[in-house]
Formats: structure tokens, sequence, C-alpha cells
């Protein structure tokens, strides 16, 4: 494969977390990780390369947040700032600039984006009107009402967005809509917004991404465009009625402020400008010169401002557009769905203060922390962290076979060859030694063609895999077998220390070469490494991988040093108590919003006979039911139907035990597009109806009639 031709810089953001609470080790996985491992890579590389970060200050999660939090937005803003900065110093997300949006070159970058966009007439204002609390006198942003999800039921949706179910909504989707600042109804008001007529570049971004990105974006990123696009764009707001942000920089425009996804992905410019003061350089060719490569690393949910809204501002606004967005799906954490709010999470913070800061040398928790979040990122799908899985990937892939091939090779170069590194003799060089070279020199391409095309699952299981073939290659060498064959004076043959000699040297050389490979993974473990091979950074370049000349004969070498700790079962155990304690309080110090009497008294908004009429309902006769693996809520089912039998899975296991249900009638939606869990594909949905109590009961005939029969 012909190299690439490369760009003349790169500019690498994650996006910028709103400085308001924790984050999570899902927004690790999905943000900031992978982008920090690409940012090592390309530095390994010796590329000229930014990576920007920084908090996200503004708009209602802020001020919110005051509001929970009896506080200012300010001091919201200062306090989380501080905390996110550190925690992701802590885990070595190596930003060269963690800026903030509240700081004056933001504001100033941000205002000026907005006068150069409205001067060239690229906006446009509209009158509109929009929820008012007449008690508090202030317009309300969408997060500031709250009410009944349409889709769930949940009595606590926000005006853009259910938490519990996850659906997008408009304010005035939500059922009994109310402030959260007065807890009153909302009225109507007229009032006036600048507009990004997002429908008159329509043509440019399907061009744009549809059809010169294809190729190179991943499919999941691609497809939320596209159904973005077909669906038609529309003009988008980007002026809010708020007094904390950035003011909207025109005389008639008092009260407003720019919408924070405006200013937001434009910190990303303003933290550029920042870090090239403080380092003495030039921002501008990185935002303006066509040769720069540019990549935002993402969580899904910021895909549309990624990859359709902001693309748009920077087209106007006259400067590059992203090369690429590898923005990732979800991770879950043991079964459920990740949140701070329900404390079904692990926060960073958590993490550092559980492993990182508890034990001396807790640096190799770190990455044993970045270890299991790469190789289970969630890609190309959701994913899911359990701790049995971290301590399986750590116990018996770390430590049994990275850490294991290095400390053998240590020890055993120390007991067998005096510390130092042996000479590699000619004469006894043969096949598996030279497999093993090879191996290294073929690895360099694939982790590097893999880490070019951001898949860093895929470029880890390969480091790994060559520690993997260091193993093997040793376990056939069996240097202490080896050196039982003695002379007179007790000391190995001439031949038998050959043997070793080769074996060391060649194991030797692959450790330097793991080193260099692990680095933008794992970059505490390589420094630990460069420690024991007693050499300097410099051999961390990655134009010295794949290289079997790394380490010269008769080099002494330090002792080896602990790469990575088992993780004890007494460890899971204390974790998975840990977070089951932490929901069950966030649960119970919740106002109680799932009270049954709102959620029976408020109906789902009113629906035609035809939405109705496409909903084909039949009776059904269970035949046979078992438990799924690994998922305590689901039940395997098969249904018979009369003219067929359907596999179904159903969340039900809770409530019913496999046995007691066989020959039971039930009524199913037969035509619910098939969908997969836990790997097996169900085919239709049982209908439950749910008590006060949350159990749940069959919907059924009352009298035994023929399967398939319709409901309606
Ligand atoms: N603060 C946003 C979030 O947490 C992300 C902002 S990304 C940026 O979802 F591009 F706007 F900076
Ligand atoms: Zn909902």
């Amino acid at each position: 494969m012909q190299p690439m031709k490369q760009p003349k810089r790169y500019l690498i953001t994650s996006a910028l977390p709103y400085a308001n609470g924790l984050k999570h080790i899902g927004h690790l996985a999905g943000a900031y990780l992978p982008a920090d491992t690409y940012v090592r890579y390309l530095r390994a590389q010796k590329r000229d390369v930014v990576y920007v970060c920084g908090s996200d200050e503004h708009g209602a999660a802020i001020t919110i947040q005051a509001m929970k939090e009896k506080t200012t937005p300010k001091e919201i803003v200062d306090k989380y700032h501080e905390i996110l900065k550190s925690n992701m110093g802590d885990l070595g997300i190596s930003f060269d600039i963690y800026h903030r949006t509240s700081s004056p070159i933001h504001h100033e970058t941000a205002k000026e984006f907005f006068t150069a966009l409205n001067d060239k007439g690229e906006l446009e204002i509209k009158e509109t009107e929009q929820f008012y609390d007449e008690e508090a006198k202030t317009f309300l942003a969408d997060r500031y009402i709250v009410g009944t999800c349409p889709v769930c039921a949940n009595e606590n949706a926000y005006g853009d967005q259910c938490e519990r179910c996850g659906t997008s909504l408009s304010p005035e989707q939500l059922i009994n809509p109310r402030s959260t600042l007065s807890g009153n109804p909302p009225i109507k008001k007229q009032t006036k917004h600048w507009y990004l007529p997002l429908n008159k570049h329509e043509e440019f971004l399907k061009n744009w991404v549809l059809a010169e990105h294809r190729e190179d974006w991943k499919t999941n990123v691609l497809g939320q465009c596209k159904s973005w696009l077909d669906a038609g764009l529309q003009p988008r707001a980007v002026t809010r009625d708020l007094d904390w942000g950035i003011k909207v920089p025109l005389t008639d425009a008092q009260g407003k402020v720019l919408y924070v996804w405006f200013d937001a992905p434009i910190g990303y410019i303003s933290a550029t400008k920042q870090w090239a003061l403080d380092n003495n350089k030039d921002w501008q060719p990185y935002w303006n010169d066509k040769d720069t490569k540019l990549v935002h690393f993402i969580g899904k949910d910021n895909i549309v401002f990624h990859c359709i809204i902001f693309p748009v501002m920077l087209k106007l606004h006259g400067n590059i557009l992203p090369d690429n967005v590898p923005a990732n799906e979800f991770m879950n954490l043991e079964g459920d769905k990740m949140s701070t709010s329900r404390g079904w999470s692990i926060e960073m913070q958590d993490y550092i203060d559980d492993f990182v800061k508890k034990e001396n040398g807790g640096d190799m928790l770190i990455d044993s922390l970045r270890y299991y979040l790469t190789t289970i990122a969630p890609e190309n799908k959701d994913s899911e962290f359990t701790w049995k899985g971290f301590q399986d990937a750590v116990n018996s892939e770390l430590v049994a076979i990275f850490g294991n091939f290095i400390n053998r090779t240590w020890v055993l170069m120390h007991k067998l060859c005096k510390g130092k590194v042996p000479v590699l003799h000619a004469d006894v060089f043969d096949n598996a030694d030279k497999e093993l070279f090879a191996a290294i020199e073929s690895s360099k391409s694939k982790i590097e063609n893999l880490l070019e095309e951001y898949r860093f699952r895929d470029a880890l299981f390969e480091v790994i895999d060559l520690a993997r073939k260091g193993n093997k290659y040793m376990q056939d060498k069996q240097p202490w077998i080896v050196a039982k064959q003695t002379n007179d004076d007790r000391q190995p043959t001439t031949e038998a220390q050959k043997s070793i000699d080769n074996c060391l040297h060649v194991c030797l050389q692959l450790t330097a070469n793991l080193a260099i490979f692990i680095n933008p993974f794992l970059p505490f473990t390589a420094k630990k490494m460069l420690n024991m091979m007693k050499v300097v950074d410099k051999m961390l370049e990655w134009e010295n991988a794949g290289k079997s000349k790394l380490l010269s004969v008769g080099y002494s070498l330090r002792e080896p040093q602990l790469l990575f700790r088992k993780i004890e079962d007494a460890e899971v155990a204390a974790q998975i108590e840990k977070l089951k304690e932490r929901s069950k309080k966030m649960e119970t110090n919740k106002p109680s919003t799932n009270n049954l009497t709102a959620t029976v008294a408020t109906l789902k908004p009113t629906i035609q006979f035809d939405d109705f009429a496409k909903i084909d309902l039949r009776t059904g006769i269970i035949l046979s039911a078992e438990k799924v693996a690994k998922a305590d809520k689901l039940l395997k089912l098969e249904v018979d139907l009369g003219f067929e039998k359907r596999t179904i899975v159903s969340g039900i296991a809770l409530h019913y035990q496999p046995e007691d249900i066989i020959g039971k009638q039930v009524v199913i939606v037969a035509n619910l597009a098939p969908r997969k869990m836990k790997g097996i594909e169900s085919n239709g949905m049982i209908l439950m109806a749910e008590d006060k109590d949350g159990k749940l009961h069959f919907v059924s005939p009352e009298n035994q009639i023929d399967g398939g029969s319709g409901v309606s």
C-alpha cells in the first residue's frame, strides 16, 4: 500500500464538555480517549499537530445546575472547569490546551464570527412566539420547560429531550408543560431571533458529506447525516433569550445571547488562538489553510452539530471543514444506560479516587482503564462496560499476555545474560527468530493503517497479538530449560548459551517495539518500559517501529518494574455494590416523578384511526419459554400464531417463571420490525398491562380462541 499523502498539519478536537457536573467514563471512551490515542500517535510520527479542548460554559445546562446547587452560573463553571481539567489530566488525556468558553478571547471570537455572518447577510431574523414565564419575567430555554414525555410518559422530560427514553423533543410536544423557575405553565410570547438558514445549504451539505466522504466516514455518522438531510433542514435559531452567555453584538438585541451550540464549537477556534498566543505560534493556518486536517472526536449525540451546523458556519465564515468526524456510539454500564443523574455511572473522579490515587504506582491503573475502554470502544455500535469485563481484560490480557512477556524477558535476561542485551549469533539464527522479526516489521504498517482509519480497537488488538506471539516464541524456545545443558563449570554449554542469547536478544528487540506500539494507547506503561530499557523518549518515535536493532548489544538494562497488577474479585464486587447503592440512593432522593396516577392521567397525544390501523394485533399461544443468558429481565418465547410460529424476546422474566406461562394465550403486535436482543432476533411484542406496583400482567382474550385471530 502506498503511503497516503500527509497533510501539512493536524488540528484535533474533542467535544467541549459542559462544565455543569462530573463526566463519566463513557464520555472518556467516546470523545477523549480515542482522540488522545490518535494525537499521541501523530506526535510519535513527528507530525505538526495541535489537540484542543476546553469547558463548554454557557447555555441552560449551566444555569440549571446553578439553580440546583443554589449558586451562580459563574461558581458552577469555575468549579467544574477545574475538576474536568484535572480529571482529564489525571487520566493522561494530553490536550495541548484545555481552554474555557467564558474566557475573553472566546467571547471576542464568537462575537466576531456572528458579526461576520450577519454582515454578509447569511442570517435571518424571525419573530416567533416562545414560552415565557410570567412570574419569573423571562423567556424559557427548552431545558427550563419540563412536562410529560409523549413517548414514555416520564413526567419530568425536558423541553429538548426526554432523559428516560432518549427521544429528542421540542417544548411544544410536552404534555402539561411547566416552567422550572416558577412551576407555572408557561405562556407564549412574541420574541425576535437570528436564524441560520440551514435549508439554503442542503446542496452544499449533500455534496460535501454524502458524496465526498462516503468512503472514509463511519457508516453510523453518514447514516445520521443522511437522515437529517433526507428529512429536509430548517432554519436554526442561533440566539436565545437568556442572561448567561455571550451577548449578541447588536444594539437591537438586548437581553439576548448566542445560542450555546453556536458559540461552543467556535471554542475550538478560540482555544487554538490561545494556544498559539501561549506558544508563540500562528493560529491561522490551522483554520484557514486547506492543507490542515481537522478531525472532531465526539459522541453520537453531537453528530448533527459537527456534521451539519458547524460545517455550514465554517463554510460561510471561510474556514476549512472537518476532514472526518469519527463519532462513537454510547457505552452502557452493567446492562443499563450510563447516566450521572440516575447514579448509574462511573465518574472519572470515582475511578481516580478508587483506583489511581489509592495506591502507590496507581499510574498502572490509568492504563488499565484506558486499555479496557479501548478494547470495548463503541466504535460502530453501543458497547458495554462491566466490572467483570474490566477484570478479565486486565488480568487475562494486560497481566497475562503483555506484562507477562516483558517480565519474563527481563527476569531471564538478568538471570541468563548478566543484565545486558546479548549478542545475536548468526550461526544459530533460526526460522522462529526470523518469523518474529518479520511479525514485528509487519505489525508496523498494520497498526499504522488501523490508527489512520480511527480503528483503535483493532489497532490495540494487533499490539496485544504481537505480545502474544512473543510469549509463544519464548515458550517454544524455553531458555530456562536450555540453560540446564551445563558444562563442567556448571555453566550453560556454548551452544546452549548461544540459543539463550538469541532468544533474549529477539525478545528484547520485541519489547522495544512493543513500547513504541503501546505508547499511543498506554503512555504510562510505555514510559516505564523506557525506564527499564534505560533509553530516552526519542526511542518512542514511530519511525523506530518495526526495526529489530533498537537496543544495542552489550547495553545493560535496569531491573524489571511491575507494569500491571491483577484486579481482585473483591474490587469487582465492591464496585458493583457501590453502583447499586448509589443508584438506589439517587432514585429515592428524586422527587417522586413516576407515581402512577400521573402516568395514568396523562394521555399520549391524539392519533387518527389510520395510525392505529397500522398495528397488526394477533392472538397467540406461548409454546415454550426460557431465560435469556446474561439478561435478568428477558425471556425467549416461542409463540404459535396458528399460521406460523414466532420467536419473541419479552422483558417479563422478573414477573413470570418460564414454566408458569406455557400454554398462555396472549396478544402480540405481529408487524413490529424485528429487533435483536442479546443476539436473539425478536419478531413481535407481547402486550402487557402494568399495575401500580409496576408488576406486569398478560392481556388475553377472555375465552380460548384460535391463534392468529385479529385484535382491534
Ligand atoms: N457541551 C456539549 C455536550 O456536552 C458538546 C459541545 S461540543 C462543541 O454535549 F463543539 F460545541 F464544542
Ligand atoms: Zn420519554
